[in-house]
């Protein structure tokens, strides 16, 4: 268990690198001269594949944001016969040197600050605040695997050829810290970002290897996942796959590398949660509601550790959903480099479309509780509030702004817990109570990666906060974390030359 108390954890304090205050007139002035400076007709360019995408901008779908030449299966093939003749030479320098070529890539985000917070809001529609937490966890993901792998003992050697395959929500941290651990460690790595979002991840693989990673040794395959991924995962020269996405896309691959893999092929799969939150009536309401707040909502409730199913004891439920609603009525949708907006859009039509049919499904029902009145076009989705008799009901993901809620008394918390545990998901959970007692004997029960006491449950910070699942939510070893390096190394069997 990662429990995080009500500590100001805000980033650690040798990391949290970019330490911008969005409060500060002169940071924000700089942030937004960054923005102004990539704003249309700017555009990126990423991959030297045959099919073109266009990338377009989620708060505005008629600005085009950049072209994408996607890779095809023939380029995976290439690409890992690239990788395999280049990693023994990657792997037999000193640890120090690769280390050195991570923390020379934190600099260059550093110093690419105003560009790619640009690129995670045009690309990505972040909002400016989410835009620099993503660019620090980048960036402290460089320099933690960095410290980490300096740190190693000898006695194991790196796999090989590791294909890294990220998601768009977290483009620059999540696809840079997974390329990171997996290059410190001695690995090739083939990157196959989201295809919603290879601008920033082919700005990211540019500046690590100006950083002095070797091009053969890190290339960059953007893509969708069947053109893509999914050879590249079949390839059985791959020895191994760091996977963060859906429950779902998880299984296809772990199918795949249960066929064509090594044996020792290895698999971290991070992904999806039906995460909840338990607010007793001790809690204090104020604080229970902005973090509720907080955990639904921000992102545009676009995280894997979002808050879905608010679990609110009845003695204070009328009194908690009333600021709640309160509290919900006051946030602003809107363009995400407006520093006023709350929330941003959400990442493609797909998923704005699937959101909104949900919302009016479980509005027939007779299920809403309130949303966000708004009339903003475009790829936006408002925050919702639904009833629900309890987690069990929900039988997937809603990858958005939508919060349910259902109450309990206090004799029912052995059962929220074991409804909780049923869905087999494990990823974060919230607590607002002040009975220390109740704290333990919760989190003792309760099976999630992440169990945040009286605060919200997104934003894991690096090294303070390692972040992973369990069950359905994903494999371990958790990011940012002292253990994840491990997996990207193993035992020389006998055959194997160190
Ligand atoms: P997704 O599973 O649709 O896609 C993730 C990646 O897998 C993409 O790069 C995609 O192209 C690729 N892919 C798709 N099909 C593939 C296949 N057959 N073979 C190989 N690769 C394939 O997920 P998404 O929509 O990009 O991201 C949102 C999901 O990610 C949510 O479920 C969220 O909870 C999860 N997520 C988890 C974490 C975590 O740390 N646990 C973090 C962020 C996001
Ligand atoms: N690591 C991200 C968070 O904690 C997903 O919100």
């Amino acid at each position: 268990l990662a429990i995080a108390r009500p500590r100001d954890i805000f980033g650690s304090e040798r990391l949290g690198a970019a330490g911008y205050d969005l409060n500060d007139a002169r940071t924000l002035e700089q942030i937004q001269a960054g923005q102004r400076a990539f704003a249309a007709p700017y555009r990126w360019s990423a991959g030297e594949g045959n099919v073109r995408r266009e990338i377009v901008n989620p708060a505005i779908p008629d600005e085009v944001v950049g072209e994408c030449y996607e890779a095809d299966a023939v380029a995976v093939e290439r690409a890992v016969d690239v990788a395999l003749a280049a990693q023994p030479a990657w792997e037999r320098l000193p640890v120090s040197e690769r280390a050195t070529a991570l923390r020379r890539a934190a600099d260059l985000y550093e110093e690419n600050t105003a560009e790619l917070l640009a690129l995670c809001t045009r690309e990505a529609g972040k909002t400016l605040g989410d835009a620099v937490a993503e660019l620090r966890e980048a960036v402290d993901f460089l320099r933690y695997y960095a410290n980490r792998a300096l740190q190693e003992k000898p006695g194991t050697i790196a796999r090989g050829v590791i294909a890294c395959i990220s998601p768009w929500n977290f483009p620059l941290a999540i696809f840079t810290g997974q390329v990171a651990a997996a290059l410190v460690t001695g690995n090739a790595v083939v990157a196959k970002p989201a295809e919603q979002t290879p601008l920033i991840a082919a700005r990211a693989v540019a500046l690590m290897q100006e950083g002095g990673v070797p091009h053969d040794v890190l290339q960059l395959l953007p893509g969708d996942g069947p053109s893509v991924g999914a050879p590249l995962t079949a390839d059985p020269r791959i020895a191994g796959v760091c996977f963060t996405g859906s429950t779902e896309v998880a299984r296809i691959i772990e199918r795949q590398l249960a066929n064509t893999a090594a044996p020792d092929a290895m698999l971290i799969a991070e992904t999806g949660g039906l995460n909840a939150m338990l607010v007793d009536s001790t809690a204090l309401p104020e604080q229970a509601v902005r973090d509720v707040v907080a955990s639904a909502f921000q992102s545009a409730g676009q995280r894997c550790s979002a808050l879905r199913v608010l679990y609110v004891q009845k003695d204070v439920e009328v009194k908690v959903l009333d600021m709640l609603k309160g509290a919900m009525s006051t946030l602003t949708l809107g363009d995400p480099w407006d520093v006023a907006t709350d929330v941003g859009p959400v990442i493609d039509d797909q998923a704005r479309n699937d959101l909104l049919a949900y919302c009016r499904q479980q509005e027939a029902a007779g299920r809403l509780i309130a949303k966000l009145e708004t009339n903003k076009d475009g790829r936006f989705v408002p925050p919702h509030i639904f009833r629900v008799d309890g987690i069990a009901e929900m039988d997937r993901e809603m990858f958005g702004p939508i919060l349910h809620v259902a109450t309990f008394d206090a004799e029912d918390l052995d059962d929220v817990i074991k409804d909780i545990n049923a869905k087999g998901y494990g990823l974060t959970f919230g607590l607002h109570t002040r009975i220390d007692e109740r704290v333990q004997r919760i989190v003792d029960g309760v099976e999630a990666g992440n169990i945040y006491v009286n605060r919200n449950q997104i934003g894991a910070v690096v090294e303070s906060q390692p972040f992973g699942g369990e069950g359905l939510s994903g494999t371990g070893p958790k990011a940012g974390g002292p253990h994840y390096l491990n997996r990207f190394r193993k035992r020389p069997a006998k055959a194997d030359t160190p």
